[in-house]
């Protein structure tokens, strides 16, 4: 699919899937920080979005609050939960900020939405300043963009690098798949793997080998270089069957 161009877009069923993910991932995760002592906790979502598809449906930032708020509301919780969510398009992040003031979130939970930024330029500006005492606290970075540009390893690897901290990248491999051999995106594709060694699927002719080893070559940066003592993938398909993300 062609990144869309309007402030807000229809959802599609993949996107659905990832939310669902998104969700009760982060409603476990927003239940065991909460009761578990942590003074504060942070969440990221490098590329935001609008918060809200045309349909009405929840984006990606407005789920985290959600799952955070129904936390809250069952139990109560002490822990401050701050946001940080990063949206390039200034629009986009409008609508967002607007969404979040209906939300009306209580006062230990901090929301930043900032517009007009990218994700790599606000995270290496910020990242340092949500610390206490030195500490990090547990935090949880969302990359979902749509496509390969813009979300470097060296960010997941410095993220995981820490206790408690975990990511969650959606790979789009259709894309990265199509673009992967394109002489002016080598930089980029360095840059998102942390590495060179992505030419060497280049020429893979078969696609089975071929989306094997450019997410075998993902998992082991992860596992070898940024530390990851646990990883799990999968696959998301479109409606025509292919290997989205
Ligand atoms: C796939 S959409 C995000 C969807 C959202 N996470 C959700 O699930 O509802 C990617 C978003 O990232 C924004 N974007 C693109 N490049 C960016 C960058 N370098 N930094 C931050 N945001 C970016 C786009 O404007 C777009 O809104």
């Amino acid at each position: 699919m062609a990144a869309p161009r309007t402030t807000t877009w229809d959802i599609e069923p993949h996107t659905r899937a990832k939310h669902e993910i998104l969700k009760r991932y982060l409603q476990a995760w927003t239940a065991i920080l909460a009761s578990g002592g942590f003074r504060e906790v942070l969440y990221i979502d490098g590329f935001a979005g609008p918060g809200r598809y045309s349909g009405g449906e929840d984006g990606s930032p407005v789920i985290a609050l959600r799952a955070a708020l129904g936390q809250h509301a069952r139990a109560g919780t002490e822990t401050r939960f701050r946001f940080l969510f990063i949206e390039k398009n200034q629009e986009r992040a409008q609508v967002l900020e607007e969404i979040i003031e209906d939300l009306n979130v209580p006062e230990n939970f901090d929301v930043d939405v900032l517009g007009g930024e990218t994700f790599e330029v606000a995270f290496r500006e910020l990242f340092d300043l949500y610390k206490t005492g030195g500490s990090r606290h547990p935090t949880f970075l969302f990359i979902d963009p749509f496509g390969w540009i813009g979300a470097p390893f060296s960010i997941v690897r410095e993220v995981m690098g820490y206790r408690s901290c975990e990511v969650l990248v959606t790979f789009m491999y259709e894309e990265i798949n199509r673009f992967i051999g394109h002489p002016d995106q080598e930089k980029n594709f360095d840059t998102l793997f942390g590495t060179g060694e992505w030419r060497e699927g280049i020429d893979l002719s078969d696609a089975g080998n071929r989306r094997q080893f450019f997410h075998d070559l993902y998992l082991r940066k992860l596992c070898d270089e940024a530390g990851a003592e646990y990883v799990r993938s999968f696959e998301m398909r479109n409606k025509k069957g292919m290997v989205d993300y």
